[in-house]
């Protein structure tokens, strides 16, 4: 069989926030571990990806945070682009979207469309801000739902009642930029006529599942997309940040982001390809027929890479300028949800990938992720879970292994491979396992089952101790050293088989056991067969997977209660209307003394404007009642009363709590009339 040429991609992950574990489950491990499987067969392929850089939810960070969309993505992309580093995705590119390499690609596919006549230009009314001067992508128009009322629904989506509209529908939108009622205007965009490619993209599907067996939730997606139709796609958007649509008449206007992030890939590829010293390089990927083009995603992004994306390589392909492949798998992966619930930045649930690295190592999160891939459902990552991965799996049953094997070397054997010598029938069976477990492993690695590959790799390890075990090399050592050294020898022989094997997961250790071994890397081919020969010399052992202690999983676990507390005490969002509710007012403290039986209230007259209240306050432990005589106070004036101590309390004083439980009245200085209201 010829060498394979495979390119393979993983989704350019948008430079407005971190990656956390999530990315790595749906996406990026299982694309590097594929790849890094591919090198070692000898493949010839490249792996490609970048941070998507344009779109709606970049200038929406930019402007939270008040700075310019390029402030985001050069902070984005150097904190994702390290923490792949660090985590061991072994990309040869990672490149930008905003590179004008990409920017002429993404105008050259427009042009290719728009000069064949294939986009049709239509006329629309969109949300324009009068004040702002632009209009007003679906993101950045909020109004009151047509079908449930709720107040806060989005331009096209209501997430109270799920359901879907026009924004025209949407009773008294607002601009999010100005706050202003948005006015309806005409602009005018580009499309992209998807339905008419439906029929060839259900048989491309099709025949690629025939070919290459597609999975299953990944056929389930796109059949649902042909169920409900293929329409046409607007490609350009009213924005000022992304690629500028290239003709006259499109003033204002910029690539819709999916149409050109799609695209990355191809000048990703081309960057890689200049900065080896070849310009054309890309082509010998990209636009022959013999590539294995496979591109790994997340399941959001199905429709993106399985339908968008072929139809647009189809169109081009239609044409009369160089063909290109289209993807042969699309091996998409569900979620990793955090602790039982979605990760989540704004309610602070779950890990970037960034700040977990700088607690452990990359490897057992490799390993753990890699153990519980969400491929066909939904998983979950467990900081436990985590725990035991590491010290039941990789220490106890990998690292113990083969440092007992290694140390038994180095004391009895000097550290020299010994000599197989005596093969009984428990030897025979042991080499018969080593030499399959290459093509066992492979062929999960070669249908996507990433997750099973790993753990069967595992497998090898615990039968690498059985076998140990069984043959008890401490006792013959004693008795018969012959014995003992084929048992050595063989456990050796496992043991690179499994760096190997594992070589993938673990790239980081199974260097190191490659290093006490004190051999080169190895091709997968050779794998399972004898490759220490007899004599040789091998390294000093270490402790590859040191254990991960009790209290620093716990640590994290309470970090987990607290952000959890904090997002129970996170306040759903009020109007304006709701707030001006509440009556705050400054009232000043007349009088304060202590309640007999209690250790807590103190029992306060306060002072409005002409009024005069009682007021029962939780504040004694924190302050001596004639302190707190002449100050003036917030305090909640439209409170319903409530008897405390049988006692009536007439409002509420504010306060504040520091770490100590010690409270903090609100104040205010004593120029302040006496029942100002606080706005
Ligand atoms: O979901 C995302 O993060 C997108 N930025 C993925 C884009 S993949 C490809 F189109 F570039
Ligand atoms: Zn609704």
């Amino acid at each position: 069989m010829s060498e394979e040429k495979i390119l393979v991609t993983a989704a350019l992950p948008y430079a407005n926030g971190p990656i956390h574990l999530g990315h790595l489950s749906g996406a990026y491990l299982p694309a590097d571990i594929y790849v890094r499987y591919k090198r070692l067969k000898g493949s010839d392929i490249v792996f490609i990806c970048g941070s998507d850089e344009h779109g709606v939810p970049i200038t929406i960070s930019a402007d939270k945070e008040g700075i310019k969309p390029k402030q985001i993505i050069d902070r984005f992309h150097k904190i994702n682009k390290e923490a792949f580093e660090k985590f061991g995705m072994s990309f040869d590119n990672y490149s930008r979207t905003s590179l004008p390499i990409h920017h002429d690609t993404g105008k050259e596919f427009f042009l290719e469309f728009y000069n064949r006549g294939i986009l049709k230009e239509k006329k629309s009314l969109q949300f324009y801000d009068e004040k702002a001067k632009m209009f007003l992508p679906d993101r950045y128009v909020e109004g009151t739902c047509p079908n449930c009322g709720f107040e806060e629904a989005r331009s096209d989506e209501c997430e109270n009642c799920g359901a879907l509209y026009q924004p025209t529908e949407l009773k008294n939108p607002k601009s999010k930029i100005t706050g202003q009622a948005p006015v309806l205007k005409e602009t005018s965009h580009w499309y992209f006529p998807l339905g008419s490619y439906q029929r060839r993209l259900e048989k491309y599907i099709i025949d690629m599942d025939e070919k290459y067996g597609w999975k299953e939730n990944v056929l389930q997606y796109c059949r649902g997309w042909f169920r409900d139709g293929l329409e046409d796609r607007a490609v350009t958007r009213d924005l000022d940040w992304g690629i500028k649509v290239p003709i006259d008449s499109a003033e204002g206007k910029v690539l819709y982001v999916w149409f050109e992030a799609v695209l990355g890939y191809i000048s990703s590829t081309k960057e890689w390809a200049k900065d080896k010293g070849d310009e054309n390089l890309w082509k010998k990927y990209w636009q022959d027929v013999e590539t294995k083009y496979v591109a790994f995603i997340g399941k959001d992004n199905v429709v993106f890479h399985c339908i968008v994306f072929p139809a647009m390589l189809m169109a081009w392909n239609d044409g009369d300028k160089d063909k290109y492949v289209l993807p042969q798998n699309v091996p998409a992966n569900e979620f990793l949800n955090f602790e039982g619930k979605k990760f989540s930045k704004s309610r602070n649930w779950g890990i970037d990938v960034i700040d977990f690295l700088k607690l452990f190592p990359a490897d057992p999160l490799r390993y753990t992720l890699a153990a519980n891939l969400p491929e066909s459902r939904d998983t979950d990552f467990y900081w436990k879970e985590f725990q035991l991965r590491n010290n039941s799996e990789l220490a106890d049953i990998l690292g113990n292994f083969i440092n007992r094997t290694l140390t038994f070397v180095q004391k009895h054997f000097d550290g020299k491979v010994p000599e197989r010598k005596k093969i009984e029938t428990i030897d025979k069976e042991m080499l018969d396992l080593i030499s399959i477990y290459p093509e066992k492993v492979s062929k999960l690695f070669e249908s996507y089952k990433i997750k099973d590959g790993v753990l069967e790799a595992m497998n090898l390890a615990r039968a690498g101790n059985k076998y140990f075990n069984d043959s008890e090399p401490w006792k013959t050592i004693k008795t018969d050293k012959e014995k003992c050294g084929t048992t050595l020898g063989i456990c050796l022989q496992a043991i690179y088989t499994l760096a190997g094997l594992m070589m993938p997961v673990i790239p980081f250790s199974a260097e190191k056991i490659f290093a006490m071994l004190n051999s080169e890397k190895t091709s997968w081919d050779e794998l399972g067969g004898e490759n220490l020969k007899p004599g040789h010399q091998l390294n000093t052992p270490e402790i590859i997977f040191p254990k991960i202690e009790d209290e620093i999983i716990e640590k994290q676990m309470e970090k987990l209660v607290r952000s959890d507390d904090l997002k129970k005490e996170e306040p759903e969002l009020i109007s304006i209307n709701d707030f001006s509710r509440v009556q705050l007012r400054v009232a000043e403290i007349i009088s304060a003394e202590r309640l007999e039986k209690s250790q807590k209230l103190l029992k306060l007259k306060v002072k409005l404007e002409d009024e005069e209240r009682q007021v029962i306050a939780g504040i004694a432990k924190s302050y001596n009642p004639e302190n707190l005589v002449n100050k003036k106070v917030v305090m909640v004036a439209n409170l319903k009363p409530a008897k405390l101590m049988g006692l009536e309390s007439q409002g509420m004083i504010l306060a504040v709590e520091n770490e100590k439980g010690e409270l903090n009245v609100l104040s205010v200085d004593s120029s302040v009339k006496n029942g100002t209201r606080v706005k």
